[in-house]
């Protein structure tokens, strides 16, 4: 079986939840205390074994690509004032990874996303890491790895998922398991659906940001016709390649934020500080102050 070695993250979106913050920079550098989203998240697929980055931005996101490469200036001063800390942490990545960007030029959707990274897939199969969905595994096992071991196990389309409450399977695409009582973490999906509303959805297991794709998606996502929203629906083409190659749902052990949203970018700072040894004292301090006077 092919060994997933490359990576797909779309951030091309308007991010219209985040507005008027996302009208001059993109939700993905949104900063989860110092390091902006979407390092977290190019992170979390190094961890899992990913050594061929793609990411899909639009022309107003630049600063995507920026900070993803060398700052010659920065580094020459950090270098002379000897500042050796600050130094590793502005040259870690690019000196580590090779990141490849393209741009998608018309918003249609994560389907149409997807499409611009048929040439990056170069008929293998590839993790897909949305660009505003952070995780931390449970046993420090990432998220994206959980995914690549259901991978190996099946050979078949892994979607990673999460179970959402009732009032929000309308936000998500929703699994349809052909084994509605199994409880393992791996299920065998007989469909998906995107965004139902609460009387049409088949469960609660929602697509939480992670998939492993197989080089057959593109076919699909070419022919794929507008669905929910107008938009080239991902999970759509994903029904449609069903017919041909099984899909599964792994559902991922561990947690997940949606930084595309205001709650979502809360919970990941106050967590992510209380999970820091310079930062966690301070947290409970702030949080024990302001609650005392709520
Ligand atoms: P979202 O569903 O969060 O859409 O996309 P959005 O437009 O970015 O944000 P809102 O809902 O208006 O606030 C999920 C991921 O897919 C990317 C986004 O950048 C995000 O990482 N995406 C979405 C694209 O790359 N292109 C698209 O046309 C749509």
């Amino acid at each position: 079986m092919e060994k997933i070695r490359k990576a797909v993250i779309p951030a091309a979106g308007f991010g219209t939840r985040f507005l008027p913050f996302t009208k001059s920079t993109p939700k993905e550098m949104l900063p989860i205390i110092d390091r902006p989203t979407i390092e977290y998240i190019v992170r979390e697929a190094m961890e899992s074994g990913i050594d061929e980055f793609l990411i899909i931005i639009n022309e107003s996101k630049e600063s995507i690509r920026t900070h993803f490469g060398n700052n010659v200036q920065l580094e020459k001063f950090l270098e002379e004032k000897h500042k050796k800390e600050e130094l590793d942490l502005i040259k870690e990545l690019p000196n580590k990874i090779k990141v490849e960007f393209t741009y998608q030029y018309q918003q249609l959707g994560l389907g149409h996303a997807v499409l611009c990274a048929e040439e990056f897939s170069n008929g293998k199969p590839f993790a897909l890491l949305l660009g505003d969905d952070v995780y931390v595994g449970n046993n420090n096992v990432p998220a994206t790895l959980q995914c690549i071991n259901a991978y190996n196990e099946t050979g078949s389309t892994i979607l990673g998922t999460l179970k959402v409450r009732d009032e929000d399977v309308s936000k998500y695409g929703i699994c349809e398991p052909f084994d509605m009582n199994c409880k393992d973490r791996l299920v065998k999906l007989k469909s998906v659906v995107e965004k139902p509303s609460l009387d049409k959805a088949p469960s609660n297991l929602a697509i939480g940001g992670r998939y492993i794709l197989l080089p057959s998606i593109f076919k699909y996502l070419k022919t794929q016709e507008r669905g929910k929203g107008g938009e080239i629906q991902l999970t759509d083409s994903i029904l449609r390649s069903m017919a041909e190659t099984s899909a599964y749902s792994y559902e991922i052990d561990g947690r997940r934020y949606d930084l595309g949203s205001k709650r979502g970018f809360l919970e990941a700072t106050v967590d992510f500080a209380l999970d820091r040894d310079d930062l966690k004292d301070d947290m409970i301090k702030i949080i024990k102050d302001r609650a005392s006077k709520i």
